[in-house]
């Protein structure tokens, strides 16, 4: 187990977001893109014990949660930057369905995640294995203690 598992969160203008939340807006505003928040169904709990104990049974389970709305006109889109916290090593596993409910084939996929010290992970090698029809650039990933 991590020992590196902390709630984590950043305040700007006095608005609390998430690590990765953060990061998808500073991407957002510097190329100007559409922005989707992939989130489940039944949404995570907001206490932060329950949502490790939530996180690790999900991913002993190998779940594939539902994922709340969809993204309009998909196929549009060339450049996908895809964004996540590593999650015991791992992505959160709702991003496994959601790399199944896509079709990235011939698009370019952009990850970026962070973390509290284990970096990607192996996520971009599993990125790799589940859209082998895209291209998977090296993303950029970020330390907790730097976003
Ligand atoms: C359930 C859970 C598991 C985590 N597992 C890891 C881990 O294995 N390695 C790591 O470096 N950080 C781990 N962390 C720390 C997060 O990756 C880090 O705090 C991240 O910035 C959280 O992003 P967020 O604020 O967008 O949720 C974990 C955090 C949680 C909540």
């Amino acid at each position: 187990m991590p020992d590196n598992v902390d709630d984590s969160t950043v305040v700007i203008n006095g608005e609390t977001l998430g690590n990765t939340q953060y990061m998808a807006y500073v991407i957002q505003e510097t190329v100007s893109t559409d922005i989707f928040r992939i989130e489940p169904e039944t949404p995570y709990p907001t206490d932060h014990d329950e949502l490790v104990d939530l996180a690790s049974e999900e991913q002993s389970d190998n779940a594939r949660p539902a994922i709340k709305d969809t993204i309009e006109n998909f196929d549009t889109y060339e450049n996908i930057f895809v964004g996540y916290p590593n999650w015991w090593g791992d992505m959160p596993m709702i991003l496994y369905p959601f790399f199944d409910e896509y079709d990235f084939s011939g698009k370019t996929i952009i990850p970026f995640n962070t973390h509290g010290g284990s970096g990607f992970s192996g996520t971009i090698s599993t990125i790799k294995e589940l859209e082998p029809n895209a291209e998977v650039l090296d993303g950029k990933s970020i330390s907790r203690n730097d976003i």
